[in-house]
């Protein structure tokens, strides 16, 4: 298997939902050479320690601001009201957070970095945690939103066992991954640029080694079937994946299930 991102509309064509699916996160990340368990976590939180101050600035030139978009639209996607409550997990310096603030929602913020925390420029509520344990009660949030940290978490199972538990029934999920467009001249382009050029930027205005492991780490991202039920199994339902701007990036949205 390739370091290269997932072409996410491939495997909703060829498994069709429920079937039995093999997602092994460490059966990839040895394939791909990466981390496993403790030593990811670590790895991940001192990167994204040394990265956060000029994160921002390194985000806009790797996507020519269309980051922003993206975010703007997996807001929308959310489709609550104003004053609901919304959790932005793995929030890194807020851009997710001052959305939902504009949209009207009432936003807080964890994050596993404190770096990318101290960078964080929302005056939003803000606690460093772990996405495997959040110090949240149960049923207590209207929604989550969650922007291009799907591939950094240890395991996605138990963030998502999580998410099952403190979101409300009917309650709503919009999540951001990075992606990989199916095919033509946008795909070669993306992956020249993601590959070869991103590294190059990343190590010129911040930290090489860091922009060097972070397409790399795609690797761990499972294929939009193998989501889905992850989802499914949290106790999610109306799982619903759309590629953003050619499949350049992914949205996925679900609504918690059961009674209010
Ligand atoms: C690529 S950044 C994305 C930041 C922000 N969501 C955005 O859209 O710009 C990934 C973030 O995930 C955070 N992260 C990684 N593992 C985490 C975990 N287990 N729990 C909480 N946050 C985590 C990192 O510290 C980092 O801030």
């Amino acid at each position: 298997m390739t370091a290269g991102r997932p072409n996410p509309s491939s495997a909703d064509a060829t498994t069709p939902p429920g079937s039995p699916l093999s997602f092994d996160i460490a059966a990839r990340a040895a394939e791909a050479d990466l981390p496993t368990g403790t030593e990811k976590t670590q790895l991940v939180r001192s990167m994204f320690d040394a990265i956060a101050p000029r994160y921002d600035l390194v985000n806009r030139m790797m996507t020519f601001g269309l980051d922003v978009r993206w975010r703007k639209q997996s807001a929308r996607a959310l489709g609550l009201p104003a004053g609901s409550r919304v959790l932005d997990l793995a929030c890194g310096t807020g851009d997710f957070l001052a959305i939902l603030k504009d949209a009207g929602l009432r936003p807080f913020g964890m994050d596993l970095s404190w770096g990318m925390l101290a960078a964080n420029h929302t005056g939003a509520p803000l606690a460093q945690a772990d996405g495997a344990w959040l110090p949240v009660a149960d049923r207590s949030l209207d929604g989550i939103t969650c922007g291009y940290a799907l591939r950094n978490f240890t395991e996605l199972g138990p963030v998502f066992a999580e998410f099952g538990r403190v979101v409300r029934p009917g309650g709503r999920l919009s999540l951001l991954e990075v992606s990989e467009p199916e095919g033509g001249l946008l795909r070669l382009g993306d992956r020249v640029w993601f590959r070869h050029v991103v590294p190059i930027i990343g190590g010129l205005v911040s930290d090489r080694s860091a922009y060097r492991y972070l397409p790399r780490s795609t690797a761990y991202l499972p294929s939009t079937a193998e989501l889905r039920s992850l989802l499914v199994e949290a106790g999610f339902s109306s799982v619903n994946h759309r590629p953003l701007s050619g499949g350049l990036s992914q949205m996925i949205t679900a609504t918690r299930v059961g009674r209010p």
